[in-house]
């Protein structure tokens, strides 16, 4: 998740600086570990990158007016290679005659990379983009010269994985590509210049006019004309003009009324792109380098899984998970309380933190009084380069992509599906399941993205639901198994943006105490997945009728709750195993509507903070 813009100037040169630094700023929220400006003028390329945010690149730069014919920018969400100044994006090749900016990952860049090291090309940074701009540069010196289009075309189709590229010639002061392949990129039509941009607020204060690219497709931007080429047969295309009638406040938060519900939009993607990157197919081992090393001559006796908040919850499930796939004993703990309660652990335990920003303080603190007792440590974490993925042993990226609303969403789901995955692997690795039942689970996992999209294709049947409800004051959430942690997980979802008192309860003990609040019409959420309790569910919800209680269900057998007087939202078939997955969605959703109808600020509740970084 990388923001990217170039631009190229119509007729003559003139200072970029605005336009690009401009630019960089209203696509911040895509990444902001690091950032760079090049420009072709008539001293050649000037290129400025710097690790951190772009007021510290706009330090560097001092006065500089970035004067040029030809810009291109980026503000980065590091990958591969921590945020630094030479991992930061502009990247050239070796003769510096190709810069470019690049958005995505390429997963054979490795590969790539050992065929350019044997024709002499050195590397200086550690990332995939630097492998894009070699390649580019050794077919447009040594097989298509004075053919940038046709170097690219070429370069393109070596390519593996999701990208999208803005490329400048030193040669070619007036011309500027941009190339698309499962990462969103748009050309800008100005009067006096022509953009790309990863997103229309990269140059929304210069022109709404726009084309989208699609998969497979390449703009060339040369002087005033842009053209559109299908970069498989080398055939130009004709591509529709449209206007965006966003305003720049808007448009960064991608058309949504709010950061939330874009991240909660954002789910499939994530998780499709994340599951690419670790699960490319059922048939391949999952992908998890470095994990192997990690565990070997490991005895693995316990897994100790600590988080707060919403990544506890994540903890939670990840026990069901691991316990479940490999077989390992779990123990979950809130971090806050396993950093001073010394439960049995010494150097057969892995404890495994889970956190969003990597750096909740409580989280941190776990992990090294867990250390200090000899336990190896692995962190699954959003952000790169953060304090936990400093002070663990291993690192398991979550790539979930900047997550700015408070209320986490998409970095949960994405906490979960690295659980999974991790489960799996430590399956496959331990033969702790037969190999079919691995292979089924692993296709079922890749099938979740789309049954993602589904759920939110059908969002204003949750809005309906909301409504509903919208005059309670109280709500429980009922779950067993692995719907107990979603349960918790929606009730924590309603209280922090809409205020409403929400508790998540195990189902089987709800008659030990919490059943007394039932009244007639006191509200209570089941969750309901096709399971082995399923029926112990339904138990559960008769004992709610019978007190006149109010009951929404969740379930992907809605037959079995037909005879009931009750409301149903149904989600589409899936193993019990990744159930929560898709039981979120509506939870996230039913939590988002119920704060929006009581006027609730939903990206910034109150009392909240995204990153708690004391105790
Ligand atoms: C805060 C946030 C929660 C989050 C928790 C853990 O309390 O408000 O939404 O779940 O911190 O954050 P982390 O970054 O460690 O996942």
């Amino acid at each position: 998740m990388c923001g990217i813009l170039g631009t190229v100037i119509h007729e003559g040169s003139e200072p970029l600086r605005s336009t690009l630094i401009g630019g960089l700023r209203a696509v911040e929220y895509r990444g902001y570990d690091s950032s760079g400006v090049a420009v072709l003028g008539s001293d050649g390329v000037m290129l400025s990158k710097r690790a951190g945010k772009i007021s510290v690149l706009e330090d560097y730069l001092g006065e500089e007016p970035l004067v040029g014919s030809v810009g291109l920018g980026h503000t980065r969400w590091a990958t591969h290679g921590e945020p630094n100044d030479v991992n930061s994006h502009p990247h050239q090749d070796n003769h510096e005659t190709i810069t470019l900016v690049h958005n995505g990952i390429i997963e054979n860049y490795s590969e790539l990379k050992l065929g350019l090291i044997a024709k002499g090309i050195h590397f200086h940074s550690e990332t995939d983009t630097e492998v894009v701009a070699n390649l580019i540069g050794y077919l447009y010196e040594n097989e298509y010269p004075g053919n940038l289009i046709d170097a690219v075309r070429h370069a393109c189709r070596q390519l593996k994985g999701s990208f999208s590229l803005v490329i400048m010639a030193r040669d070619n002061p007036r011309m500027l590509i941009g190339v698309r392949q499962q990462m969103p990129l748009l050309v800008g039509h100005g009067k006096h210049a022509s953009y790309l941009g990863s997103d229309v607020t990269a140059f929304l204060s210069m022109t709404r006019d726009v084309t989208y690219l699609e998969d497979g497709e390449m703009a060339v931007l040369d002087h005033d004309t842009v053209r559109f080429i299908d970069i498989a047969t080398g055939k130009q295309i004709e591509k529709k003009r449209e206007r965006v009638d966003w305003d720049i406040e808007q448009a960064q938060k991608g058309g949504f009324d709010t950061f939330m519900l874009k991240e909660i939009h954002e789910q499939p993607q994530v998780l499709r792109q994340m599951l690419e990157r670790y699960l490319p197919s059922p048939a391949e081992p999952v992908y998890l380098p470095g994990l192997d090393e990690f565990f070997e001559d490991h005895d693995t006796r316990l897994i100790s899984l600590v988080g707060c908040g919403t990544a506890w919850h994540a903890c939670k499930v990840g026990r069901y998970v691991l316990e479940g796939l490999a077989k390992i004993p779990c123990r979950v703990e809130y971090a806050h309380e396993a950093q001073y309660h010394f439960a049995p652990i010494d150097d057969s335990a892995v404890t495994i933190a889970i956190s969003q920003s990597g750096e909740t303080a409580d989280t941190l603190g776990a992990v090294k009084a867990q250390k200090a007792l000899g336990s190896r440590s692995i962190a699954i974490c959003n952000v790169v380069g953060s304090s936990l993925t400093r002070i663990a042993d291993f690192t398991l990226y979550t790539t979930a992509g900047p997550e700015i609303s408070v209320a986490s969403t998409k970095a949960f789901t994405c906490q979960l599906t690295m659980l999974y995955l991790m489960g799996l692997w430590l399956a496959e690795r331990n033969g702790s399941l037969d190999p079919d039942e691995l292979r089924r689970l692993k296709a079922e996992l890749i099938a979740i993205p789309d049954k993602m999209a589904a759920i939110l294709h059908s969002k204003k049947q949750i809005d309906r639901l909301a409504r509903v409800y919208r005059q309670v004051n109280h709500m429980y959430f009922l779950g067993r198994g692995l719907s107990y942690p979603v349960a918790m997980e929606g009730a924590l979802k309603l209280k922090e943006i809409s205020y409403v008192h929400a508790e998540g309860y195990a189902g089987g003990e709800m008659k030990h105490g919490a059943i007394a609040l039932i009244e007639p019409g006191f509200p209570s959420c089941i969750l309901a997945p096709q399971s082995p309790l399923l029926e112990k569910m339904v138990a559960n919800m008769e004992e709610i009728l019978a007190r006149k209680g109010e009951v929404m269900v969740l379930t992907n057998n809605p037959d079995r709750f037909s005879q009931y007087d009750v409301h149903v939202f149904s989600f589409p078939d899936c193993p019990q195993l990744y159930s929560p997955l898709l039981m979120s969605l509506p939870l996230q959703l039913f939590a988002y509507y119920s704060a929006m109808l009581r006027g609730c600020d939903i990206d910034q509740p109150r009392n909240l903070a995204k990153s708690v970084v004391v105790e």
